[in-house]
């Protein structure tokens, strides 16, 4: 397209923003710059691009197309979610505080506990649901408060407008990691969030090839102190991965509006099978999240959690799926099956979990695009 996609609407933002015509050949879609360095005119002169670390247009690309998707100051590209993570948490000086959703991915989890803590930061793990709570948690000391909305695989629902506002009226940043419900469904920087992680390795990649993670930023500066520290650390994202998550991205709206649908069916059958005991998705009417959900996203996803009573029942069920597959990770093209406890939160510790209401008996479910009579006939044979 000619011009500039910023005011289109989602669908051609998330094809075209970022991806112009590449202005040596034309081609329409942004190569693959698989470069480490470029040639430069002369000695002493101030390139574009000089060192693959600092600069590379297919990743560049992606960047820009993720900061027009979250309505951000711009966007910074990572080898992982949690190189992303890593490099979101060097907005912190010794001694800083962190109030942290106490049911965040087991990786933050570990990461902050097992790794930063041994650098003089601090967390404090609050129901973020419960305002209150995280009131009561804020120090003066604290720079920071961290939600995932909906959480894994509790699906709790935090109020990003009120605790956006709890976070400023005490000189916090709010970070939202917002990978369960990508853009298209919830765009935190418009509820007050000041930065957005994800990881991209998720529905914004969506087809389970590739792994990345993004940070949208809010402010100029925080822009240039990711770039500052994206260079300095290195833990940047390959150009073949930024190019496999940008073609992602362009069916991204497609993507959810399948993902959300199937999901609908796959719950409707879920609530009312007799060995199903619970089902936690903030898109059912008696969820405790579903009004604030409603309020502050347009969908409610396709990742959810049921509980089938016991560890022996959870293992059938995961040995018995042909269609769902047993793995970890969410928000592919395909159907995806997992068991907290044991795989994605196996690094919380039992004592927490237990704290969380992170039983044996959950299994957690990323509904794909297949057919959804298919999911949906695929769990009723392996719960029955
Ligand atoms: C919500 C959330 N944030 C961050 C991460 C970390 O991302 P990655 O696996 O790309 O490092 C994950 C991974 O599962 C996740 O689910």
């Amino acid at each position: 397209m000619k011009g500039d996609p910023k005011n289109l609407g989602f669908a051609t933002r998330a094809i075209h923003a970022g991806n112009p015509p590449d202005p040596t050949t034309g081609a329409v879609v942004t190569p693959i710059y698989q470069t480490s360095t470029y040639v430069q005119d002369g000695v002493g002169g101030e390139p574009e691009y000089e060192y693959g670390r600092v600069q590379n247009p297919t990743r560049r690309g992606l960047e820009i197309n993720i900061a027009a998707l979250e309505g951000g100051v711009d966007g910074h590209a990572f080898a992982t979610g949690m190189a992303a993570i890593q490099t979101l948490m060097t907005l912190l000086e010794v001694g800083d505080h962190t109030v942290v959703s106490h049911n965040v991915y087991g990786g933050t989890f570990r990461f902050f506990t097992q790794v930063l803590s041994r650098y003089g930061l601090e967390f404090s793990w609050v129901d973020t649901t419960d305002l209150a709570a995280v009131r009561a948690a804020i120090r003066p000391e604290t720079r920071m408060v961290y939600v995932e909305t909906p959480t894994n695989p509790m699906m709790e629902v935090t109020d990003l407008a009120a605790i956006a506002e709890l976070a400023h009226e005490h000189d916090a940043v709010l970070v939202v990691d917002n990978t369960f419900l990508s853009p298209y469904f919830q765009r935190p920087l418009e509820h007050g969030a000041d930065v957005v992680v994800h990881s991209a390795t998720k529905y914004l990649n969506g087809h389970s090839d590739a792994m990345g993670g993004l940070l949208v930023s809010s402010t100029p500066e925080q822009a240039e102190w990711f770039a500052f520290v994206s260079k300095s650390a290195g833990n940047i994202l390959a150009p073949m991965e930024a190019f496999l998550i940008q073609r992602g991205i362009k069916t991204l709206a497609v993507r959810m509006q399948t993902h959300e649908s199937n999901t609908r069916q796959v719950v409707a059958m879920l609530v009312q099978h007799p060995a199903v005991k619970a089902v936690l998705y903030p898109g059912l009417p008696d969820h405790p999240g579903h009004e604030i959900q409603k309020r502050q996203a347009t969908g409610f996803g396709a990742t959810l959690t049921f509980d089938v009573g016991s560890y022996a029942a959870a293992k059938r069920l995961l040995e018995r799926v042909r269609v769902f597959s047993l793995a970890e990770s969410l928000g592919g093209v395909e159907s995806l099956i997992s068991h907290p406890a044991s795989m994605t939160h196996a690094s919380v510790p039992a004592a927490e979990r237990a704290k969380l209401g992170l039983t044996d008996g959950l299994v957690r479910i990323s509904v794909g695009i297949e057919n959804a009579e298919d999911l949906v006939r695929d769990l009723e044979q392996a719960l029955d």
